[in-house]
């Protein structure tokens, strides 16, 4: 079957009271938007076109991050969601099978629960996603009949005795794609409030003949963001959430609740996360890691059996063969460390490829920018780094190789060589002593005076 997915995301979203488009505020280290983009994603969807508005520019660039193949329909200005819908005809005009409208502002809705609604298909032209709502104030009331949706009356403009009804609109809608598109168009406009309501293809299926139902999902899928105080709440559901789904899945948290995951992240059985971890898109972790306290790590993978921490940091493109140590206060950005590499101590590697079983010393820096130009440093296999060695690339360091502490390295070092790039040490027999009773005699002059 044939699928395509239609993302609203044109809204002002004013009550975010920001510059930023409401649905490029992150929610797990992601823009808002990716969420819907996922579950919709899940379904396997032949296109994905996203109603672009507010900030159009902006939201355009962030689908494309989530996939390069998105296309984007404007709406300008935007004239509610049947609009949004109408849009997007011109670019779904040949488009077969069915098509799914969900909202890029409601991030937790399940790919099973679009999946049910595409299921319910087959006995409705049109089907509508609904939820109970605890408090329905604000949400389009469904009025039914059996398995049939008469109506859905939005609160503006809702009678007191349908008020009563919590029996809510998601928003979430799905149809034969060419059907949706032809209703979406059909909707007359809405003087009082110059607006199409997607909500009003009810009325313009049934006049065809159609019949319209509808499927339920627990309120938590439904969550839509309008505030930030809203966003906060989704970040803290989303992560109980994944915090929940990660020890069942055989992650050990040793604090979980001071434990960020962004969206993507995954991590193997039986590896083990210390406290306040914080998590950036694009991590994985493999079974038997340990990543112990303080860490960000963001866009990097871990090996199995690797430790990494406390109070490391992993940028992107960061790769850890197995067996790997990364100690304390350091920091690596785009480059891979062979089997057995060990990191200890307060070093920053960038930029740079290491080779097996090498060990880089303390305070070992990768001097990757010449301030205008980024350059690389490889290191061989078991080469040993020695502390305070200043790496300036492009420089190449050979296997079994050695360097002096202290050592400024501007040349390649041959494979087997030792490396000294510091100045020779000289030794000034008793001038210690000397120089000491000489400025403390200066110190009691200046007493005196
Ligand atoms: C809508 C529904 C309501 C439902 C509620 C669920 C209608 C008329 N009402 O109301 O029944 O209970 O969602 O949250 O559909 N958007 C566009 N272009 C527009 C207008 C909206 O892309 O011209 C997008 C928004 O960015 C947002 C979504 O559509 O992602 C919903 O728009 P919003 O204005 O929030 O609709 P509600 O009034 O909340
Ligand atoms: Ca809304």
């Amino acid at each position: 079957m044939e699928l395509s997915l239609i993302v609203l995301a044109a809204g002002m979203g004013s009550r975010m009271n920001s510059d930023l488009p409401k649905v490029l505020h992150p929610l797990a280290a992601v823009p808002l938007l990716h969420h819907a983009l996922a579950a919709g994603q899940a379904l396997q969807p032949a296109r994905i076109v996203v109603v672009t508005g507010h900030g159009a520019d902006l939201v355009a660039k962030a689908a494309h991050d989530f996939d390069p193949d998105i296309v984007t329909a404007l709406q300008d200005p935007p004239q509610g969601t049947a609009h949004a819908v109408a849009v997007t005809a011109p670019l779904l005009s040949d488009a077969a099978g069915e098509a799914l409208v969900l909202y890029g502002d409601t991030p937790f809705v399940r790919p099973e629960t679009l999946q049910a609604m595409l299921e319910a298909r087959a006995s409705h032209d049109i089907i509508f996603l609904g939820f109970q709502a605890a408090d329905p104030t604000g949400y389009g009331r469904f009025v039914t009949e059996g398995a049939n949706l008469l109506a859905i009356v939005e609160e503006k403009q809702a009678t007191e005795a349908e008020r009563q009804i919590t029996l809510c609109n998601s928003g979430v809608v799905a149809g034969a794609t060419q059907t949706l598109l032809r209703l979406a168009r059909a909707v007359p406009l809405r003087a009082n409030v110059s607006e199409y309501y997607l909500t009003d293809i009810i009325d313009a299926a049934r006049a065809e003949g159609l019949t319209v139902g509808f499927v339920t999902c627990p309120e938590a899928e439904t969550l839509g963001i309008n505030t930030r105080a809203q966003l906060a709440a989704a970040e803290a559901a989303f992560q109980t959430h994944k915090r929940a789904e990660m020890m069942e899945e055989g992650v050990t948290l040793i604090s979980p609740e001071t434990t960020f995951f962004a969206r993507d992240t995954y991590i193997g059985r039986d590896a083990t996360v210390g406290p306040a971890v914080i998590f950036g898109p694009g991590v994985t972790i493999e079974t038997g890691a340990e990543i112990k306290g303080f860490c960000h790590l963001e866009g990097c993978h871990i090996s199995r059996g690797a430790t990494v921490g406390p109070f490391a940091r992993l940028r992107p493109g960061a790769e850890l063969a197995e067996d790997v140590h990364v100690g304390n206060f350091v920091e690596i950005k785009n480059a891979v460390l062979d089997e057995g590499v060990k990191v200890g101590h307060l070093t920053y590697l960038g930029d740079a490829h290491v080779g097996e079983f090498t060990n880089i010393g303390a305070g070992t820096v990768t001097c990757n920018y010449d301030g205008v130009m980024k350059h690389r440093t490889t290191i061989g296999k078991n080469a040993f780094i020695g502390s305070d060695t200043m790496l300036v690339a492009p420089v190449t360091v050979g296997d079994h190789a050695l360097t002096a502490s202290g050592s400024v390295i501007t040349e390649n070092v041959p494979a087997g060589a030792l490396a000294v790039g510091r100045a020779k040490q000289v030794n000034k027999p008793g001038l210690a002593v000397r120089l000491m009773e000489k400025l403390r005699a200066l110190k009691a002059a200046k007493k005196g005076s």
